[in-house]
């Protein structure tokens, strides 16, 4: 069941995990049981004027905890909040399209898919949204990531952990494969694998030519740059199949192959 809160919540930390990266963890107990794979906050940030979307990267009973870097003046804020609270509207967007009895039982139900192969593909901060997603899933697959360095590859541990196999590229060659991971997609993706994409348009743009040319199904989020978060603004609007959509309220996850680039 879809349900949506706008309330203040208590930080217990907001640490720098890596350069310029950072991990926010709320007590938020009205919210966390509601929080679906591939869902975002808007997150209030003190002076500055529009809440900031940021995908929710972890729930832990009712702390959830969210993935960011700075890359402007309201992240930057963020990162120095005194405050003991924060103010959190969400979960919100639509989350992953998980096929039937994929999802831990705290989602779905018990039982594994037959025959169903996740693979998750991210670019940059779109680790944030994908790993709520690796955690949930029953059938562990395989997480293509890549990042401009080997600084910007982050929580391979994590993922390792649960299970993922982890294929890495960076675009300075510091780690893993150089270049772009869709470089590598190709040779390895197969026609029955289900893909979960986050990262940035190109990205997106290159796997969506790929999965089409392999006849492969997959859900992409798009990060789309928002103001209200809920559907009012029309600020994030983008063509799937050829109509408008807010990627705020009708995504942000799309099937890729509807979504118009
Ligand atoms: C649904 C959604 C989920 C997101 N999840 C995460 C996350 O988990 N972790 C994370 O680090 N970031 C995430 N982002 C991006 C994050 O919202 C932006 O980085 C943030 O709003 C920038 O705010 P700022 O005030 O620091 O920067 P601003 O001063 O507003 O902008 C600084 C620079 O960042 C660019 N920028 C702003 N918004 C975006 C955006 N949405 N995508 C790409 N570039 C942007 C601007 O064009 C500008 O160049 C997400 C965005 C969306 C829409
Ligand atoms: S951000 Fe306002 S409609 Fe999506």
């Amino acid at each position: 069941m879809n349900k949506k809160f706008d309330k203040s919540y208590r930080i217990i930390s907001n640490k720098e995990i890596c350069t310029d990266y950072f991990e926010l963890k709320v007590k938020a107990p009205a919210a966390a049981g509601y929080c679906y794979p591939g869902q975002f906050f808007m997150i209030s940030i003190p002076g500055v004027f529009l809440r900031r979307p940021v995908s929710i990267y972890d729930v832990k009973k009712d702390t959830v905890s969210f993935l960011y870097k700075i890359t402007g003046k309201g992240t930057k804020i963020l990162s120095e909040i005194k405050s003991e609270t924060i103010q959190l509207l969400g979960p919100l967007g639509n989350g992953y399209d998980l096929p039937p009895n994929t999802a831990s039982s705290s989602l779905k139900s018990e039982k594994k898919s037959p025959g169903f192969s996740p693979v998750i593909i991210a670019g940059g901060t779109g680790i944030a949204s994908v790993h709520f997603l690796a955690a949930k899933l029953k059938t562990r697959g395989t997480l293509y990531y890549g990042a401009r360095s080997k600084k910007d590859l982050l929580c391979l541990n994590k993922f390792r952990k649960i299970g993922w196999k982890i294929i890495v590229s960076t675009e300075d060659g510091s780690k893993g494969h150089k270049g772009y991971i869709t470089n590598i997609l190709p040779e390895n993706l197969k026609s029955g694998d289900t893909l979960f994409a986050c990262g940035p348009m190109p990205m997106l743009k290159k796997i969506l030519q790929i999965a089409k040319e392999k006849n492969i199904r997959g859900f992409a989020s798009l990060e789309e740059i928002m103001a209200c978060g809920v559907g009012n603004c029309q600020g994030c609007a983008v063509k799937i199949k050829g109509q408008n959509k807010m990627t705020c309220k009708d995504g942000s996850i799309f099937k890729i192959e509807d979504i118009d680039f």
